[in-house]
């Protein structure tokens, strides 16, 4: 009974170290449409080189008030990703723009800097934090899960490419995640040891 158990523990563990996005079981399987949540195929004798391009990062997004603009390029936007376990996100910062903290739950991010001075980092579970300022050309790697964050420290605009090993990494933003959602108030006045004031103001900042 004990070793069933152990192997049971061992086989969990092995298998949460190997989770990621599955294996392909052809060349490629270009997703039909990008809204369609069922992800069947293009007929591959369809398929053209458009199919594997993508054109809509030549330049930055719209600039958020955190002088921050992010484009991430995953299977619903970029259908030639689906099934190949990847994507990618270019991200613009003005002087000073803030990347809030946040993280992609199904992906680890490899940000290679291609303008600009960085300050980047993450968390880790011990929230033991590891930042620094990186300059063009540099690259961070933000582990799987872990919550990370960055600054344009420069005297000019930044520009980051990052990628993921997954076709949809998600993200997810601390701030907005907490007080840009429905959470109840109380419970946020009480864990954060805000007053009803404070939290309206936070709300009203991380609402959308
Ligand atoms: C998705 O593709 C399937 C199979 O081709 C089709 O039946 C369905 O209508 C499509 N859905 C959307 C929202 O495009
Ligand atoms: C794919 O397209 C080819 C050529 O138009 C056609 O012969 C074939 O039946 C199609 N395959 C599927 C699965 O629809």
């Amino acid at each position: 009974m004990k070793k069933v158990a152990v192997m049971l523990i061992l086989l969990f563990f092995i298998i949460a170290a190997f989770a990621s996005d599955p294996d392909p079981v052809m060349d490629y399987c270009i997703a039909k449409s990008p809204d369609n949540k069922s992800f069947t195929c293009k007929n591959s004798s369809k398929a053209t080189v458009e199919d594997f391009t993508f054109s809509g990062i030549k330049l930055p997004g719209n600039f958020k008030e955190t002088g921050f603009s992010g484009m991430a390029v995953n299977s619903n936007v970029f259908p030639g990703l689906n099934t190949l376990g990847m994507s990618f996100v270019r991200a613009d910062f003005d002087v000073g723009g803030v990347n809030v903290p946040h993280f992609h739950p199904r992906a680890t991010e490899v940000a290679f800097v291609l303008e600009g001075k960085i300050y980047s980092g993450f968390v880790d579970t011990k929230n033991k934090v590891f930042a620094k300022v990186l300059e063009k050309g540099e690259v961070m790697v933000f582990p799987r899960g872990l919550v990370h964050f960055q600054m344009n420290v420069g005297d000019g605009p930044a520009t980051i490419l990052g990628s993921f090993d997954s076709q949809n990494p998600g993200a997810q933003k601390i701030p907005n995640a907490i007080f840009g959602s429905d959470i109840k108030e109380e419970l946020l006045e009480k864990a954060f040891g805000l007053s009803s004031k404070e939290l309206s103001k936070l709300k009203k900042r991380f609402s959308s």
